[in-house]
């Protein structure tokens, strides 16, 4: 096997900077791709947190002016990453979100932040800076999205370019009279370009022009083929359907093992289960539930949006609490959704508790104290949560939608009697059939043999990177002609 090189780029990666999964797969599959003979740089922006992990890195390369300011690489590893950091403090020395301001709205310069982001990674492909030149330039999402397009109106040699799509709803538009400002070409400005509906549109481009589009779960690449899921770009995604794979994630399994994990009350495994029982009760007191071994303890570690159906399940409390079952839930985001579960926590006290914010410590207790995870999304790529929750031992009642139907199988007759579920599906997705769900979840938790099964046979799957990182491999190899 020759050792290939991959210049990874995204705009979060775990542990530096994160605000959902993204930053979960980009820190992790690096690592991953290393026992498979790939050597992953990742570039990321030089936001304040990452400039200070890399505060021992070397400074490579210098940028005179990119998009209205002076900037630098500054190369080095932390967290056992090999990091190229994009430093231009006039685009990315601000603390918090890295995509919205304080005042909940996108920062105004958002298109020149991500731009940059992507022209650096084409700098850097096209052997523009000292940095050894990567076989393969892999952006992830719309914030990098732009990198194939910039890499492609160079013209003449240059790497393989992958676009990973975490999630169709996000897709990076901005005006049209930017097209000049951002370095493009006039004839760039294109239906076969990075035009999309009057726009410039960073994931349209990207997919209409990387030479490989993968996304998180083989469901999730057959849906937004559809209109429904597709978001606009499933004529695109059609078009180009002959290079585009579904490649489920992983998850970090040393980062989550219920056996090692240092935020658990006490270690666990499938053999020895006392541990959970001790994270059950640190949960419930820490979330001001009623210390009871026989609750059915839900949990929610999410997101507060649209997309993860979080207001069904405000909806179906009423059938949680009368099944007997509490819910604790940690998770931010849209206001109404914060505010129906804080109303739902002073509506029925000791049986709901819920967090606002953002709380990595929590999230792993969670995990391991629930004996079930809800994951109700109205559409997911992949999903990590089910995973992390299978690993510990909670078992997931999911949505069955993209990578979440691809993950879990479900608790039905067939599957139950050949001894293989892992979960619940709930089918379609909606207030009703959540509720029924939380129904059968009930009387399932009332059947201790069939419940244990089920939670064994999750923590008996395999989560982690390994299988994922073989085909992300295979891909790039495949696509850069080396066996
Ligand atoms: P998405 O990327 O759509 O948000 P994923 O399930 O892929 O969904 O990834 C979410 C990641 O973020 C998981 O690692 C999850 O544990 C974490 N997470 C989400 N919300 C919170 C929170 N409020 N506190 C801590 N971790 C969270
Ligand atoms: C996105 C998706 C989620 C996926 C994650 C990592 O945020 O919403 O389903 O797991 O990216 O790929």
């Amino acid at each position: 096997m020759t050792a290939l090189a991959v210049l990874s780029v995204a705009s979060e990666v775990y542990p530096l900077v994160k605000t959902g999964g993204l930053a979960d797969v980009a820190g992790a599959l690096p690592g991953a791709l290393a026992a498979e003979g790939v050597a992953v740089r990742t570039l990321v922006p030089g936001y304040p947190k990452v400039m200070k992990a890399l505060e021992g890195g070397t400074a490579v390369h210098a940028f005179a002016d990119l998009f209205g300011g002076p900037a630098r690489l500054v190369a080095g590893t932390a967290s056992g990453l090999d990091l190229i950091a994009l430093d231009a403090p006039h685009l990315f020395a601000r603390d918090g979100n890295p995509y919205v301001g304080p005042d909940g709205r996108d920062w105004p310069n958002n298109a020149f932040r991500f731009a940059a982001l992507a022209r650096a990674a084409a700098d850097i492909g096209l052997g523009r800076t000292p940095l050894p030149v990567p076989d393969v330039v892999h952006a992830h999402d719309w914030q990098a999205a732009m990198a194939p397009a910039y890499l492609h109106y160079a013209g003449g040699a240059r790497p393989g370019t992958v676009v990973t799509v975490h999630n169709l709803a996000f897709q990076g538009q901005f005006p049209a009279e930017l097209l000049g400002p951002l370095g493009l070409p006039p004839h760039a400005y294109a239906v076969d370009g990075i035009e999309y509906y009057g726009t410039i549109g960073y994931l349209k481009a990207g997919l209409q022009l990387a030479d490989r589009i993968t996304t998180v779960s083989p469901t999730y690449a057959a849906e937004i083929l559809e209109p429904e899921a597709g978001m606009g770009l499933d004529g695109l995604l059609r078009v180009r359907a002959g290079a585009l794979a579904g490649i489920i994630n992983g998850i970090d399994v040393d980062v989550w093992n219920p056996a090692t994990d240092p935020l658990l009350p006490a270690a666990f495994d499938a053999r020895r289960l006392k541990g959970r029982a001790k994270a059950k009760a640190a949960l419930q007191q820490a979330m001001g539930l009623a210390v009871d071994p026989g609750a059915l303890v839900l949990g929610v570690v999410s997101r507060l949006s649209w997309q993860k159906g979080l207001d069904l399940l405000v909806d179906a409390l009423p059938v949680l609490v009368g099944e007997g079952a509490q819910l604790a839930l940690l998770g931010a985001g849209e206001p109404a959704l914060e505010q129906g579960f804080a109303a739902a926590q002073a509506r029925w006290p000791g049986r709901i508790g819920c967090r606002i914010g953002y709380d990595e410590a929590l999230a792993h207790l969670i995990q391991a104290g629930s004996d079930a995870i809800l994951v109700p999304s109205r559409f997911e790529p992949c999903g990590l949560t089910q995973l992390c929750a299978m690993r510990y031992g909670a078992v997931p009642i999911v949505a069955r939608v993209g990578g979440l139907a691809d993950t879990v199988i479900d608790a039905n007759e067939m599957a139950l009697a050949a001894g293989v579920a892992t979960g619940l599906h709930v089918a379609p997705i909606g207030r009703e059939r959540l509720e029924a769900a939380l129904r059968r979840a009930a009387s399932l938790w009332n059947d201790p043999p069939t419940w244990r099964r089920l939670q064994k046979n999750g923590m008996a799957t395999d989560v982690s990177w390994t299988h994922p990182a073989r085909r992300y491999a295979a891909l790039y190899r495949d696509l850069v002609g080396r066996d």
